[in-house]
């Protein structure tokens, strides 16, 4: 038998206690553990960027990461950015500029627009193709994505954002 340890995250903005298999992948504690599908698993191979999440104030890919090293950290997913159903000004301005055909990508894409535009609020379009450069699109051709992100720029500040990047206690 598997010995199981326990850990605990934030994960948006809720703590979470849980025992798990110490091999257990983060995107497999994502979706498996805590049932948030929305964070998607294209290649699990580092390549395709489609399971980013936010791990504290970082975009970080998902499957490259056993979730027992984001005990006592936070863990920011697709599901934690909207305001109950205020989306979120990434997520509007994926819709409004048509930034998603299958969506398969497109939580990936905007845990990581998120993360860029926090630090970089003004970014221009080749810095917005540069951020995003580890997450492949098989549709839109990334202008729509491009366009997308640059539109949401001018309105993250417009919502005040609680995204949790409290320690939990351990
Ligand atoms: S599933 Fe994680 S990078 Fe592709
Ligand atoms: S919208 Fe289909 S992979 Fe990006």
């Amino acid at each position: 038998m598997v010995n199981r340890i326990k850990i605990k995250v934030n994960v948006n903005g809720k703590d979470v206690e849980k025992e798990i298999e110490p091999r257990l992948l983060l995107v497999d504690f994502i979706r498996g553990e805590l049932g948030l599908t929305g964070t998607h698993v294209g290649c699990d191979s580092s390549n395709c960027g489609a399971c980013t999440v936010l791990l504290g104030n970082k975009a970080v890919k998902s499957c490259t990461l056993l979730a027992a090293q984001a005990n006592g950290n936070s863990i920011t997913t697709i599901e934690g950015l909207s305001k109950g159903d205020k989306l979120h000004p990434l997520q509007k301005a994926f819709l409004d500029k048509d930034g998603l055909q299958c969506g398969y990508c497109t939580a990936g894409m905007i845990m990581v627009a998120h993360w860029y535009l926090k630090k970089n609020p003004d970014a221009n379009r080749d810095e917005i193709r540069e951020a995003i450069s580890g997450n492949i699109c098989r549709c839109t051709g990334y202008d729509s994505i491009v366009d997308s992100i640059e539109e949401a720029s001018k309105h993250m500040n417009e919502q005040e954002e609680e995204i949790v990047t409290r320690q939990v206690k351990q």
